[in-house]
């Protein structure tokens, strides 16, 4: 007998449990000579949109390249890569990266963009200027839309994965380009040189985030913790140059949040290339976070991942 895994009950939401207990191997006849599927009716024309990252791999599959690719897949986009680095990276940290040279990031850009229609992307890891210049240039040749920047510099274990003058490089090159950027506390105190520790200080940090250029500016709130009026939730700045939104969420306590970031911003792309303006990709991207966080999977012996599976929650 299996088990029942996840339920989602939430008002206005579908009730889902995924039911495991069918037992695949009692359908299988002993010692098949020969094995046939069933026939599936096929339903062409079958098209998805296509979401590209731009990002490093994580060996421990809760970051990087992998989350995204997860995230995509659950999402319903098909997702391709461009790497720019290996990590040897598992909950506790990160021993080792093996970084990509430029030409081979533009090479696997230009593989998938002359291929297919690009309906969205998102970088993720892009470890140093070289790489950093590369990718900007071949966005801007390819013209591809809907442009998600995550300005990864630290790993959740501390461990820096982005160089010091990379961060210049960063703000003039690439974040000019971008519909959205999506740096955490850390991340936008390093690239403006100032202290965020309140909601009010995260808001000017967007103000000033947006005048290098994005349409909007995402200041994630998972590392602002405790503020008066705020407490006990996960509160992010969402700015376009006119209006602020606070996208807000119940604070769940749990180590296993390894890969939130990648996970959010894949989200937001994800929802990009699936047609919804950006408000409303924002919405729905903190909701399936929020979502992967809940249900957030207890593996390894560190900082465990998000689940990106089995979200249906949408309308
Ligand atoms: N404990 C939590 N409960 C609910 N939401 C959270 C929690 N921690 C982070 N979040 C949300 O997850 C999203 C990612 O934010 P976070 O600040 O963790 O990104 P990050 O630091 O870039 O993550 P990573 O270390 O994976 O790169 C944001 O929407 C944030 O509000
Ligand atoms: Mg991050």
């Amino acid at each position: 007998m299996g088990a029942t895994i996840n339920r989602l009950n939430r008002p206005g939401y579908e009730n889902r449990s995924v039911n495991r207990s069918e037992n695949l191997s009692e359908k299988m006849p002993r010692n098949p000579s020969r094995y046939e599927a069933p026939y599936y009716e096929r339903t062409e024309p079958t098209t998805v949109p296509v979401v590209l990252t731009i990002a490093g791999s994580d060996s421990g599959g809760g970051a990087g390249i992998e989350a995204d690719i997860k995230t995509f897949t659950s999402l319903g986009v098909f997702g391709t890569v461009a790497l720019t680095a290996v990590t040897a990276q598992n909950t506790t940290g990160v021993p080792g990266v093996y970084v990509l040279d430029p030409d081979f990031v533009v090479a696997q850009v230009d593989a998938v963009a002359t291929d297919f229609t690009i309906g969205a992307a998102k970088t993720g890891m892009l470890a140093n200027s070289a790489i950093i210049e590369a990718v900007a240039g071949v966005v801007k040749r390819h013209s591809i839309p809907n442009l998600v920047v995550d300005p990864v510099m630290v790993s959740k274990s501390r461990v820096p994965l982005m160089e010091e003058e990379a961060r210049r490089t960063l703000v003039s090159t690439l974040l000019p380009l971008a519909t959205v950027i999506t740096p955490n506390i850390p991340e936008a105190e390093a690239i403006l040189g100032m202290n965020i520790t309140t909601t009010a200080e995260a808001r000017l940090a967007a103000r000033k985030l947006r005048d290098l250029g994005p349409r909007w500016v995402v200041v994630k709130g998972g590392h602002l913790e405790g503020e008066t009026g705020y407490a006990g939730y996960a509160v992010d700045i969402a700015f376009n140059g006119e209006e602020f939104i606070e996208l807000s969420a119940r604070r769940y306590a749990t180590p296993n949040t390894h890969g939130t970031g990648c996970t959010f911003s894949s989200a937001i792309a994800a929802y990009l290339a699936l047609g919804l303006g950006v408000r409303e990709a924002l919405c729905s991207a903190k909701d399936y976070i929020t979502w992967a966080i809940a249900n957030s999977l207890s593996l390894g012996h560190g900082c465990g991942p998000t689940n990106h599976f089995y979200f249906r929650g949408h309308k």
